[in-house]
């Protein structure tokens, strides 16, 4: 039963993936500003618990530093970051569902002070106050991603990417986590001084 669970788990990510990764980054809806759509640049499929705590640890997130969550689903690596790293957190969500549920839990947990919750379009976000994001997205996403990132990270960042490595720019660790028989990659970017 369990074994076809997996498999049943892991045909419908590798669906919606699939079917996601056809038109990526498909217009969705408007973000405000005249001729500009935001896009939806990869599914919602959430990280194992094991994984997010794993993903923290390869980016050394430290007490009183902030994360930023680039698609932050039901907000799971906001809550791991605050309760288990001492660190603070920033997540981005384009669905509006989904930052609902996240906006809702952390307001359910009192940590308003600790966690932010914006639904916006990642790409419109200002993240130069981040000392680490963390991405599940996809390959074509992350190089999209990218110049944003070179452009606003300041020296010392750390970028950790589950599944999809950011092309053009090398990986300081790279660790692979089995959880429910799937093995997860973790790549693990850090942005150089000037
Ligand atoms: C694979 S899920 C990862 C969710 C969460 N970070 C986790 O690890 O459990 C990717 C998330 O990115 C969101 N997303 C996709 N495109 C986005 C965009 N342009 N701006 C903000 N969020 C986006 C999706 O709605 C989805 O929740």
């Amino acid at each position: 039963m369990r074994l076809l669970y997996t498999n049943l788990r892991r045909g419908a990510l590798a669906t919606l993936l699939l079917a996601a990764s056809l038109p990526v980054a498909r217009a969705i809806d408007p973000i405000g500003i005249p001729g500009i759509q935001a896009q939806k640049l990869a599914p919602y499929v959430t990280s194992p618990q094991p994984i997010v705590e794993k993903m923290l640890e390869v980016a050394r997130l430290k007490s009183g530093e902030t994360i930023y969550d680039l698609g932050c689903g039901d907000g799971r690596i906001l809550f791991s970051a605050v309760k288990n790293f001492g660190a603070k957190a920033v997540g981005v969500e384009i669905s509006p569902a989904l930052a609902k549920r996240a906006q809702q839990t952390l307001e359910s947990q009192g940590m308003q002070d600790q966690i932010k919750v914006i639904q916006a379009d990642m790409m419109s976000v200002d993240v130069s106050g981040a000392n680490v994001v963390s991405l599940y997205l996809m390959t074509d996403a992350n190089e999209a991603l990218r110049p944003k990132l070179e452009r606003e990270l300041k020296a010392g960042a750390r970028v950790v990417s589950l599944e999809f490595k950011i092309k053009g720019w090398k990986a300081a660790r790279e660790e692979t986590v089995q959880v429910h028989n799937h093995p997860y990659k973790i790549y693990l970017y850090e942005v150089p001084k000037k």
